[in-house]
């Protein structure tokens, strides 16, 4: 059965506001590109091309308007809307008929994860038939996220969701693979105390079953959220910078559909004559160009 995507890109963003008081913080821009497109690249990369969208009703049109059904980059788009944010596990509720008793990974809007190797990683969590993996990255702040404490043989014991006492730095990114079972799982949650479906709570039904695997991504990975105003403007700054520098994209859909063999030459120049004479664009026109030559 073919791993079926999932990318939440609703809430409110409070914590962003005034930006998001009338735009979708998971359009707001992330340098040159609108956030979702890196949660979105997350799970081109992992080869995974059926992709539900949530968001809030309100947001649904806009979201449409930039992605469309995702046929221009190889892809199958659709959207379902979250009238209200309870939680991030909240997902498989809605999510249920399209996922059904299929794998899938749920991707938050605003994640960025970038690093050497990640393709590989993402393609281990997509090979794994039963339970669940995660991704956890080491963090400064452990109390504003899901943290997992490790045994001294490195498994995973628990995941905290916003703890106090926090037991390690290592926090779970939004990536999340799980097998056929999420749905059913996910309908057997009861809300937290503040209210929501936790997605730690998900996750603990397979760390209890000991079905979860952990994968911690070392030092180098770079891993956003792009939920506040710092870490936005951080998360836009390390794409500028490393782009610039390197002068290749960094979670460009374009590129990986291309590079995927999802779409042709002819595609990909008409995506970048689309984007006209942006740095994007010409990134695009390069690309194209280079196909057909050996890298300089
Ligand atoms: C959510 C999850 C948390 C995870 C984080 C990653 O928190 O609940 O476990 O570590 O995403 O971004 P939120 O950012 O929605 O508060």
């Amino acid at each position: 059965m073919t791993r079926k995507g999932i990318i939440l890109a609703g809430g409110s963003g409070t914590r962003l506001h005034p930006l998001t008081l009338v735009a979708s913080k998971q359009l707001l821009p992330v340098y040159d590109k609108p956030m979702i497109y890196y949660p979105l690249s997350s799970l081109m990369l992992a080869g995974i091309r059926d992709i539900l969208i949530i968001t809030t009703p309100h947001d649904l049109a806009a979201f449409h308007h930039l992605l469309g059904d995702g046929s221009g980059w190889g892809l199958s788009i659709s959207y379902a809307a979250q009238p209200s944010p309870d939680g991030l596990a909240q997902a498989f509720h809605i999510g249920a008929d399209f996922v059904g008793d299929n794998p899938s990974c749920l991707a938050l809007g605003d994640n960025l994860i970038y690093g050497q190797g990640l393709s590989e990683a993402l393609a281990k969590a997509d090979g794994a038939n039963t339970g669940a993996t995660v991704f956890a990255h080491r963090v400064e702040d452990p109390h504003r996220y899901g943290i997992v404490a490790f045994g001294r043989d490195g498994r995973a014991l628990s995941i905290d969701e916003k703890p106090q006492a926090p037991k390690s730095h290592w926090a779970v990114i939004g990536l999340y693979f799980y097998d056929g079972t999420a749905v059913e799982r996910a309908r057997s949650l009861r809300k937290s105390a503040r209210g929501e479906y936790e997605i730690t709570d998900l996750n603990t039904t397979y760390l209890r079953e000991g079905a979860l695997q952990v994968e911690r991504l070392g030092r180098g990975f770079a891993w956003f959220d792009a939920g506040t105003h710092a870490s936005l403007l951080e998360a836009g700054e390390f794409v500028r910078i490393l782009q610039t520098r390197q002068g290749q994209l960094i979670a460009s859909p374009e590129e990986i559909a291309f590079t995927s063999g999802w779409i042709s030459t002819d595609d990909l120049i008409g995506h970048a004559e689309r984007l006209g004479q942006t740095d994007y664009g010409k990134a695009l026109m390069l690309l194209a160009s280079e196909a057909a030559a050996p890298a300089k």
